[in-house]
């Protein structure tokens, strides 16, 4: 896959974040939303869907394995879905660009259909493991050939009918959980998905919400999931909720910058994804929630967010997966509280969109902060509110994460903080450096 010219970005400081924005829809309830009306019989409308890159490649293999799915000029996104066991084969590879979420839950799709489909994706997404879904895929009856060290690019040759399976995830990880829940729709029998560690619950809420025959138990193995497959899905009517994960990186700015206050509209607040406000709290951050609602089926509220003094902590290791894709951005909170700030347990940011460990002690250290390296996380000595020293240049490394949570860095940093490419935030939040600009002054 060819990727696109650098996209190189300069933030110069900020002397204060203001206004409110809205944070765009949820990329894990996006893709899904996509993925379970493409299999529903009959029109699913989805308002706030994320028109990221991410889940634009999610839209072109449903479309490639046979849905209609098109985009109103309202911004509502029609989708008529083929029926479980309906997915047509799909005529050629199927590009996914940076991302994870789209392989991973596209693999458990195609792995019990009639079909093959090969998979492939930007050098970042080629460098991820899939062995973590290939073997459960594979126990199901699948037949995968994965390029070495079970890498993209991948062919899927679906099992059909395939063989239900009980499976204790050996990682807390929700896309391999959500894709031996979407194989099993077309498998007969029961298949049971076993979670010892809590991950987003995305999946079993909107499998629930499109009449899937589905139990969650809590047990003393962990969370059961118990999936009935060979049954039809109804199509919905879906309103997504804002991403957490993309709040974030306001909670951040505004925290950090002195004079800021901030609403952050449409914040989706499932307990799943809702780690980073409470290590935020612990750290002393002012978030106020507003207007609490339902949206989707989802708790969603807006915060206010005000600058604060924040303190170094220890991260407690069991809130790492509810806030997984939220660790560069607390680094980067970190760096400006008062003292040490230790967050480790998080092993798994070593094989997301970048090693998140390595990359962020490389920007943050090129930008005067101390950091020490763990296998599982860094430890960080703050500047106690001071500006940073800044003035590095940051490897985005094709990481949309990294690219955002390092421009949060530069808003208060002594000298302008430079990004080689923030090309990736594409990805997840193509609107990102507009809301920036609108929050405050100073990127160039
Ligand atoms: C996601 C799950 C997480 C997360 C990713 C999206 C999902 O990955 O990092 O950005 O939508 O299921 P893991 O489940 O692999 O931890």
């Amino acid at each position: 896959m060819t990727h696109p010219p650098a996209r190189p970005v300069t933030i110069e400081p900020s002397t204060g974040l203001h206004g409110r924005i809205r944070v765009p829809g949820d990329k894990s309830i996006s893709h899904r939303s996509l993925m379970l009306s493409a299999l529903a019989v009959g029109e699913s409308r989805v308002e706030g869907l994320l028109e990221g890159e991410d889940v634009l490649a999610t839209a072109a293999a449903m479309r490639a394995m046979g849905a209609q799915i098109e985009r109103g000029e309202d911004g509502v996104w029609r989708i008529h879905g083929v029926g479980v066991g309906g997915l047509l084969q799909p005529a050629q590879a199927l590009d996914m660009g940076n991302s994870g979420t789209s392989t991973r839950l596209l693999m458990g799709l195609v792995a019990s259909h009639p079909i093959t489909a090969t998979f492939a994706g930007d050098a970042s997404l080629s460098g991820r493991p899939m062995a973590r879904v290939i073997d459960p895929l594979s126990t199901m009856g699948a037949d995968i050939t994965a390029s070495p060290g079970g890498k993209l690019p991948l062919m899927v040759r679906g099992m059909c009918p395939a063989i239900p399976i009980e499976y204790t995830l050996p990682v807390a990880s929700a896309q391999v959980k959500s894709a031996i829940l979407l194989a099993a729709l077309n498998t007969p029998g029961i298949t049971r998905v076993i979670e010892p560690v809590p991950t987003r619950d995305h999946s079993e809420r909107m499998l629930a919400g499109f009449g899937a025959n589905l139990t969650v138990e809590a047990t003393t193995r962990g969370r059961v999931i118990s999936l009935h497959g060979e049954a039809g899905l109804k199509p919905q009517s879906i309103v997504v909720p804002g991403d957490p994960s993309s709040a974030a990186f306001w909670l951040v700015a505004a925290s950090i910058v002195p004079g800021s206050d901030i609403v952050v509209e449409n914040v989706g607040l499932n307990p799943t994804r809702a780690g980073l406000i409470a290590v935020s709290r612990l750290m002393g951050a002012d978030i106020t929630e507003l207007n609490p609602r339902d949206v989707g089926g989802e708790p969603v509220a807006d915060l206010r967010v005000r600058h604060a003094a924040l303190t170094g902590i220890e991260v407690p290791h069991d809130i790492a997966p509810s806030m997984i894709d939220e660790y560069p951005v607390l680094f980067v909170a970190a760096a400006f509280a008062q003292g040490r700030t230790i967050a480790r347990g998080a092993h798994e940011l070593r094989v997301k969109e970048s090693d998140r460990i390595a990359a962020m002690r490389d920007a943050l250290e090129a930008n005067g902060v101390a950091c020490e390296e763990h296998d599982d996380g860094l430890t960080i000595d703050g500047s106690g509110g001071e500006a940073i020293p800044g003035g590095g240049r940051v490897a985005s490394k094709l990481d949309h994460r990294i690219a955002m949570s390092m421009a949060v860095a530069g808003l208060h940093a002594a000298k302008p903080v430079s990004i080689d490419d923030a090309g990736p935030v594409a990805t997840s939040y193509p609107a990102f450096f507009d809301q920036l600009a609108q929050l405050c002054r100073g990127v160039r």
